[in-house]
């Protein structure tokens, strides 16, 4: 077995090499996969995962394109599973779902099974690209999705922002929306992932359930029921009263998660052995508001973001 998992790694290794490469994000090698630019060291996993992952009726998938308020969707789930909202004071939120691509891309196939069930796992993996089992599997997927603008502004400062010790210099916004509109971003298209999930979920929505960040923003308590419905963990009357939805709520905010020792000191991802990703663990908090685009964009860049999403969302349902 040891010997299939090297010439599987083998085989990927070859494959990621021959792929078309981007550098324009400069702390970031971007590889065009299946029609979606991946982050170069993350590919290894998605190759092993499409090979290794073997998706149970009961795994929760928790998807999104990255930035657009993974770490909340994490946390959210984890408080509703668990009923204890308040462990998110001693847990980072990205701690409480494995992020799959980042697990599988270590030197070793991870042991899923050693997760507590039903497992929750994370993963910016467009639909498209998932493993056919997951496609095929009863497995559920939530996925979360956040107005491009918005998105593209969280990914300027995260990328800027990511450790590494020879520094690149930052790049302007102007650069990062031209990069972002063609597609050349961390699982890019947004426009391409947004549909595929939306879509999706149109189709199957037992499989997939599509959220938006704005209204989990306008009201946190409704989707949070939804999201409890959706996972099989409806609230019951008692934990109504008791005023259970709120404390989910209230633990998971921004407000509460950003202001915590654990979210703010150290990096994170170290544990993977991929120490050019470790990331700092505040860099998952900014400032999680809808609509900061509006404090970075000129007309003309909000113009085209929106004609892209006119002409790509056409006729789909789907709306920011
Ligand atoms: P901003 O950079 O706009 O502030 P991800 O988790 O997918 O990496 O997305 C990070 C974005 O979600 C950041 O957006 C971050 O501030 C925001 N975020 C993190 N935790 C949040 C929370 N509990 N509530 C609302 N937004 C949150």
């Amino acid at each position: 077995q040891k010997d299939d998992e090297f010439r599987a790694r083998q085989h990927h290794e070859e494959e990621i090499s021959s792929l078309p490469r981007h550098e324009g994000w400069r702390q970031l090698s971007l590889r065009l996969y299946k029609g979606f630019w991946f982050p170069e060291a993350i590919l290894p996993g998605v190759l092993s995962l499409r090979h290794h992952l073997r998706p149970t009726s009961s795994d929760i998938f928790l998807v999104s394109f990255p930035k657009s308020g993974t770490t909340w969707l994490k946390a959210l789930a984890f408080a509703i599973s668990t009923r204890k909202p308040e462990l998110l004071q001693s847990r980072h939120p990205q701690d409480c779902s494995p992020n799959l691509e980042t697990f599988f891309a270590g030197p070793r196939v991870p042991d899923l099974d050693a997760l507590p069930s039903p497992r929750q796992l994370s993963t910016h993996i467009p639909y498209s690209v998932l493993p056919k089992s997951v496609h095929d599997s009863p497995c559920r997927i939530i996925y979360l999705c956040r107005e491009p603008k918005d998105t593209l502004v969280s990914t300027y400062h995260f990328v800027n922002g990511m450790h590494r010790p020879e520094a690149a210099p930052q790049m302007p916004l102007t650069e990062a929306v031209e990069l972002f509109c063609k597609g050349l971003t961390m699982y890019g298209p947004v426009w391409e992932h947004q549909l595929e999930y939306w879509q999706e979920s149109q189709r199957r929505p037992e499989k997939v359930l599509f959220l938006k960040y704005e209204d989990l923003m306008a009201d946190p308590e409704a989707i949070v029921r939804r999201m409890a419905e959706y996972m099989g963990k409806p609230f019951s009357a008692a934990e109504e009263m008791n005023g259970m939805v709120g404390e989910i709520v209230r633990f998971s905010s921004f407000e509460k998660l950003s202001g915590l020792e654990i979210n703010k000191v150290g990096l994170w991802g170290k544990e993977f052995d991929l120490d050019h990703l470790a990331i700092k663990k505040s860099s998952f908090f900014r400032n999680g508001k809808v609509g900061d685009w509006t404090e970075h964009f000129t007309a003309e860049m909000a113009e085209r973001f929106d004609a892209i999403a006119r002409d790509k969302f056409h006729q789909s349902g789907l709306t920011h």
